[in-house]
């Protein structure tokens, strides 16, 4: 089945797929209505099967959002989402793309790792605004970690 990605600001539909990668959905829709901002569509024919937050930008353009729907994860769609937006970046002068984690979340830094992301820096005391501390696998979330995708190397996910 063909899997393609489409401009859309839909919030409607990216919302709850995007309501996994933050859970305050006035932001995520804030971020899909921004101007600055590019949101996507993943279909697999006529079903929606994910959808991302882009901000393309000259140099590191960021994935502000990315998610797969949980019926839908593990097989293969979020790594096919991220070739698509590399596909996009590798159309525009574009040196790399950012994306940012947290650093409790060890299955993310996983999957960004095995679709060609390096780890890149740590915003330090990023998530310090939380009201209650945030623990997942017994770690406190307290940086957020940027993986970088570098448009001009190889890189081997
Ligand atoms: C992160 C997410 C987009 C991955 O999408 P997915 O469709 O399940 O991922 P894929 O099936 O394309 O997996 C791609 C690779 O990552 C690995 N991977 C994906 N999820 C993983 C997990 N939970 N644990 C370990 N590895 C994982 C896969 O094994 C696969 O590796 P391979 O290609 O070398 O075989 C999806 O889990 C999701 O939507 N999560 C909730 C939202 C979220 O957290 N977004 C990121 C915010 S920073």
């Amino acid at each position: 089945m063909q899997f393609e990605i489409i401009v859309t600001r839909d919030t409607n539909l990216l919302v709850p797929i995007l309501h996994d990668a933050d859970e305050d959905d006035t932001r995520i829709a804030s971020a899909i209505n921004d101007a600055e901002n590019t949101a996507y569509a993943a279909y697999v024919g006529d079903e929606c099967v994910g959808g991302a937050v882009m901000r393309w930008q000259p140099d590191e353009s960021e994935i502000i959002y990315i998610a797969v729907r949980s019926v839908d994860r593990g097989k293969g769609y979020g790594k096919a989402l991220i070739a698509q937006l590399v596909e996009l970046a590798r159309q525009q002068p574009i040196q790399a793309l950012m994306v940012g984690t947290a650093n409790t979340s060890i299955e993310n830094i996983t999957f960004y790792q095995r679709c060609g992301f390096r780890m890149d820096s740590v915003r330090n005391d990023y998530f310090s605004y939380f009201q209650m501390p945030v623990y997942e696998h017994g770690i406190l979330m307290r940086d957020m970690l940027m993986l970088r995708y570098d448009l001009a190397n190889l890189n081997l996910g």
